[in-house]
């Protein structure tokens, strides 16, 4: 299962999470959570940004998180 608007591929054994923003612009980002490793692939696009799913930690397409849920 992957979020609307993505896709993983696979480079150099590393997994890469695509996806499209909302505004229509290309992200790829490892497809690692840096918590609990999650596969981001399994998260949600909001905006530009991509939320794992399984705690929440939400994504700058720049790798950076902006959001820690509580
Ligand atoms: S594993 Fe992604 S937020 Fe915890």
């Amino acid at each position: 299962m992957e979020p609307n608007n993505s896709f993983t591929i696979t480079i150099l054994n590393d997994r890469i999470v695509i996806w499209r923003s909302e505004p229509g612009q290309l992200h790829g980002l490892q497809d690692r959570c840096d918590h609990r490793l999650a596969p981001l692939s399994l998260g949600r696009c909001e905006g530009e940004r991509l939320r794992c799913m399984y705690h929440g930690l939400l994504f700058e397409p720049d790798g950076r998180v902006v959001e820690i849920p509580v």
